[in-house]
């Protein structure tokens, strides 16, 4: 039993409280040895694999394949037959039956989907079990409302589908992007092929048992699995009309240079350095919490996370203060684990980036705290990291990091905050904390960011448009405006 201390007055309370070990059992996932690749309805044994793994533990989860052009071609193939051959032309009402049945299954199914997640992607299983599934499911159930109504939602424009769509995923949100490219591009008519990031190509696999219990019509949804030089093949490949792409700015130029002149049609959603905004009339407890949400949620990999935080200078000492005490209580490490905070960086690669950028702070003069933290010796692991006194020069305050670190920077006016939070190549998201309903307003009116949250962070909703200005990419995902890009007007 922990030694009691007496707080000020009031009744004893333990020192020393720590959880006990609460892991989800492992056991409602079963994996296979070795996944193909699904093209036409079908597991197509890959010529070249690679092994997946968990990067809590750095185990061996699986062998996946590692798609070739050839390979490509085939499910790109498929896409196309399966679109001529009825999809296309299906009632929109029978297009939504088939959404709304994934969206159940998905839910039925979330367990087993959730510990997945975990387990391939190393977040915490609270994250996955409570943010990605039911996410996920309800952007299903979302597009399938709207798989009817298209003539409604864009009258006297004669919507029709664009054709087969390649969509490529990145690994912080391995179900959820899938579903976000998938639901809208079903909705309309289309048909996929979709390329998961190779970190984490798990669930998009189980979502494929999914498909077959749904009884999809084969071909309408393909899922190859590998590495950049297979998304690279899905970009280039003729018979692809529109491309969808999430991740890194670096690749989605990439990819855009290499469609400018042709005549697929395009959707970027790239990365972020989001500014959040307290303002001294904030209620700052409450605004210590949604801070720790806007960069702590995921790992930090999130592309609108509030990784610069912009804070008014009469209320700098109580707020950091507050924030430091609050990390001492975040718990990292068992992704698996239900009272989990912070789970495992999701590669080497990342953590590498991480550790390379948090060094840079260090050097160029930010000051560094990190809580107090016993990280397991397997796996890749990063302390929840806060910097202050970082100027905005600093790579720190300039650079995506995508991981666990907040740099923190002092404001005096409005007019310096609005300044300071546009003074970025991105344009993702943003968050204002104040208590006045016409601050709000006006920030968000002059905060260059697709979106923009006030006095919370890092909420999603189906009915909400996402995407960015700038270097963040361009195009929504979301909302009535996410089902434009899949569509051509006549
Ligand atoms: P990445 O952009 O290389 O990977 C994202 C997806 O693109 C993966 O499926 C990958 O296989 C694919 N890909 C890679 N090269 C490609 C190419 N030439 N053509 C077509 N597809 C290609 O991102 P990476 O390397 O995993 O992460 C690097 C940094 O990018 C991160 O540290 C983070 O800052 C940022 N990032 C941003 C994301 C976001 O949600 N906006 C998601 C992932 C990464
Ligand atoms: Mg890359």
């Amino acid at each position: 039993m922990a030694e009691l201390e007496r707080k000020r007055g009031g009744a004893p309370v333990a020192a020393d409280w720590t959880y006990a070990p609460a892991p989800e059992s492992r056991d409602v996932v079963q994996l296979r040895d070795r996944y193909g690749l699904f093209v036409g309805g079908e597991w197509l044994e890959p010529r070249e694999t690679y092994t997946t793994i968990s990067p809590a533990d750095e185990s061996a989860l699986a062998e996946v394949g590692q798609a070739t052009p050839e390979e490509v071609d085939a499910a790109v193939r498929a896409a196309r037959k399966a679109f001529d051959d009825g999809w296309s032309a299906l009632p929109g009402a029978e297009r939504a039956k088939y959404l709304f049945r994934i969206a159940r299954v998905l839910q039925e199914r979330s367990r087993e989907f959730a510990v997945l997640e975990s387990l391939n992607g190393g977040k915490p299983i609270k994250e996955s079990r409570d943010v990605d599934l039911p996410l996920a499911a309800a952007h299903f159930f979302y597009y399938a409302g709207w798989a009817d109504k298209l003539e409604y939602a864009f009258p006297n424009r004669r919507p029709k589908p664009v054709g087969v769509a390649g969509q490529i995923i990145p690994w912080n949100f391995p179900l959820l992007m899938l579903a976000w490219k998938i639901a809208p591009a079903l909705a309309c008519g289309n048909t996929v092929v979709l390329k998961p990031a190779e970190t984490t190509p798990l669930t998009a696999l189980l979502f494929c048992d999914v498909l077959r219990q749904v009884e999809l019509p084969p071909g309408v949804v393909n899922i190859v699995t590998g590495d950049g030089r297979t998304g690279a093949a899905l970009v280039e490949h003729e018979d692809v009309d529109k491309i969808a792409f999430t991740g890194s700015t670096e690749v989605g130029k990439a990819i855009q240079r290499q469609l400018a002149g042709t005549r697929k049609k395009l959707t970027l959603e790239l990365g972020g350095k989001a500014a959040n905004v307290i303002f001294d009339d904030a209620a700052l407890d409450q605004a210590v919490e949604g801070i720790v949400n806007g960069i702590y949620f995921n790992q930090g990999h999130v592309c609108c996370a509030g990784s610069r935080l912009l804070v008014q200078e009469s209320i700098y000492e109580p707020l950091i203060q507050k924030l430091k005490r609050r990390l001492q209580t975040l718990r990292v490490g068992d992704p698996l684990d239900k009272n989990t905070d912070v789970g495992a960086i999701n590669s080497r690669m990342q953590l590498d980036k991480i550790t390379e950028l948090v060094r840079s702070g260090e050097e160029e003069g930010a000051e560094i705290y990190q809580p107090p933290c016993r990280l397991p010796e397997k796996g890749y692991w990063f302390v929840p990291t806060v910097f202050t006194n970082v100027a905005q020069s600093y790579r720190i305050a300039q650079e995506e990091i995508f991981g666990p670190v907040l740099s923190v920077l002092t404001f005096r006016t409005p007019d310096e905050a609005v300044e300071k939070a546009n003074n970025t190549m991105y344009g993702l998201s943003a968050g204002v904390w104040t208590e006045k309903g016409s601050r709000i307003l006006s920030m968000a009116e002059r905060l260059r960011a697709g979106v923009v949250w006030a006095n919370t962070f890092n909420r999603f909703d189906p009915t909400s448009p996402f995407g960015g200005y700038r270097e963040s990419g361009f195009g929504r995902e979301g909302g009535r405006h996410g089902l434009e890009p899949y569509l051509v007007f006549e």
